[in-house]
């Protein structure tokens, strides 16, 4: 893309953001992030973080979600990571890493000692500029937490991830629920409605 077009589009992209009521309610509201108000949804739909829950934030950066899981969780424990850094939070314990790297998994495990409560996954692939590979390579984040949540959750845990709404969505649905025995998805208020974004809630892990 040419300098002067790419200036026009992040531009336009900066007036549609200060025109936005959440990204204005997140400044006001001392939220790192508009993204906050989708977990205060998800969470006001599904009811899942409690105040002794143990939960595991990933993509957590730069801290919306955090931010809202501190506030409920007085009691638990919360983890969060990300590959990029993120500002403390109190009561949050943040490890900056790749949660696709093979070592993550035994930082996470070695923090709580035993199986989770919640996962949380907010997290994207950097964008390429192309939309449908853009959206596969979240799709492919969404089905390794999947995974990784079958493992790591209470029987009664809950998973809750960002996929988008792309050609690759009937398979993560599907491997979904092939490891848990309830899966809803739900597309809160504060998510962009052009954004093909959505939100997958898992609970009720399936034993063999
Ligand atoms: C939409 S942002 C998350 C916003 C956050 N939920 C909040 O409320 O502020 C997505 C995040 O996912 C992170 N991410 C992407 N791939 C990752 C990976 N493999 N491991 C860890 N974090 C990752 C990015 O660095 C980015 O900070």
């Amino acid at each position: 893309m040419k300098k002067s077009k790419k200036k026009k589009k992040s531009n336009t992209w900066k007036i549609k953001q200060h025109r936005d009521q959440f990204f204005k309610k997140s400044k006001t509201l001392g939220y790192r992030s508009r993204a906050a108000f989708k977990l205060i949804e998800l969470n006001e739909k599904f009811k899942f973080i409690k105040s002794n829950s143990k939960l595991l934030d990933i993509g957590a950066s730069p801290g919306g979600w955090s931010q809202i899981s501190s506030k409920i969780v007085t009691s638990g424990k919360i983890l969060s990571l990300d590959i990029e850094k993120m500002e403390p939070i109190k009561n949050v314990s943040f490890i900056q890493c790749d949660f696709l790297d093979e070592k993550t998994c035994q930082k996470i495990s070695s923090f709580f000692g035993e199986n989770l409560d919640i996962i949380l996954s907010d997290m994207a692939a950097n964008t390429t500029g192309n939309k449908s590979l853009d959206c596969i390579r979240t799709n492919e984040l969404c089905a390794q937490v999947i995974e990784f949540s079958s493992k790591n959750l209470k029987p009664n845990g809950v998973l809750v991830s960002k996929l988008f709404m792309g050609e690759d969505f009937i398979e993560v649905r599907k491997l979904a629920k092939s490891m848990f025995k309830k899966v809803q998805f739900y597309k809160p208020q504060s998510s962009r409605n052009e954004s093909k974004e959505t939100y997958l809630h898992c609970t009720l892990l399936k034993t063999l």
